[in-house]
């Protein structure tokens, strides 16, 4: 799909100023804006919700910023794969109208001393292994949401608990803007498709199916009319256990919407996981729905 203006290449803003004036301006003229938010490095993941936008919205700006302040001391930051032509050009083709490439000076100022601190959803799962992580998300997003004015901003459900930060951010400080849920894409193999996928080697890669199995497993029982989270958990963590080079981080069956900690799935639950294959930590998750009668 190519937008409105065929091969053309998208304008990119580098300064919150510049791309205010563009969304300003789209806006005057009646048009909505959908933003979607990335680190960069785009696969189907991220241009499934660039489409979801351009279909929904009259302009969709994709936003690609390493952002330093979601990154631990020991976490990939420098590593983190940049590659910008490449992105702009599958954004464009995707629907983008604009990107949002800030540059890390024009992001955070040295005595930046305003932070994002979501204090409840944001301290269980990866906030328990990752402990300035979803501040640093929560701070980049708004600052994101308040450079491109969207009317709506897209999320995957593969970072479902950051997705649930964020609507909380949303609600909690009134910002403007709905949030989107997109479903995750995941690779022919089950493997859902993450920037991080790149790190694995072709053994680790085969072992990384264990994420998906595992919840499969559990999706079964579910189905078989299990009900205890707890089995759920121990379900998903007998696939993984025996798998070379996997060590569990995680594995939690929890309330969808808030992931306060429950004994009985009576409403929708999320079964989340976050696995080391090798020094690569992936995540995964599934949303179990049961039906009125339970
Ligand atoms: P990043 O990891 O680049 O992901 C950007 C968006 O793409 C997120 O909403 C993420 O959930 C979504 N995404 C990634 N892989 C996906 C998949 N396989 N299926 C569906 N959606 C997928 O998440 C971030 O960046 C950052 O934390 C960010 C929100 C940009 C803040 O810096």
């Amino acid at each position: 799909m190519k937008n409105a203006k065929g091969n053309s290449p998208i304008p990119v803003f580098r300064s919150p100023v510049e791309m205010q004036n563009w969304a300003r301006e789209r806006r005057a003229e009646g048009k909505s804006i959908g933003c979607v938010p990335t680190l960069g490095a785009l696969h189907e993941g991220h241009l499934g919700l660039i489409r979801a936008s351009a279909k929904e919205c009259d302009e969709t700006i994709v936003t690609i910023f390493v952002n330093p302040l979601q990154f631990g001391p020991d976490e990939d930051l420098n590593g983190y794969p940049r590659n910008e032509d490449r992105d702009l050009s599958l954004s464009r083709d995707a629907g983008a109208t604009a990107a949002y490439c800030p540059t890390v000076e024009g992001m955070y100022r040295d005595d930046q001393s305003t932070y994002v601190i979501e204090e409840t959803i944001s301290k269980v799962l990866c906030g328990r292994s990752r402990p300035s992580h979803f501040r640093g998300v929560a701070t980049v997003v708004a600052k994101l949401l308040n450079a491109c004015l969207p009317d709506k901003a897209y999320f995957g459900w593969k970072d479902f608990q950051q997705m649930l930060v964020i609507k909380r951010m949303v609600r909690d400080l009134d910002f403007p803007v709905e949030i989107v849920g997109c479903p995750i894409v995941r690779e022919p193999s089950g493997l859902a498709m993450s920037s991080r996928n790149a790190y694995l080697s072709t053994e680790e890669h085969s072992s990384a199916g264990c994420l998906r199995k595992a919840l499969d497993a559990a999706e079964k029982a579910f189905k078989a009319q299990e009900r205890d989270p707890r089995e759920m958990e121990r379900v998903a963590r007998e696939v993984i256990e025996p798998v070379k080079s996997a060590r569990i981080d995680y594995v939690e069956c929890r309330d969808a919407e808030n992931l306060a900690e429950i004994d009985a799935i009576e409403k929708p639950a999320v079964l989340a996981l976050a696995v080391f294959i090798g020094n690569t930590r992936l995540i995964d998750n599934t949303v179990m729905t049961p039906d009125k009668e339970g």
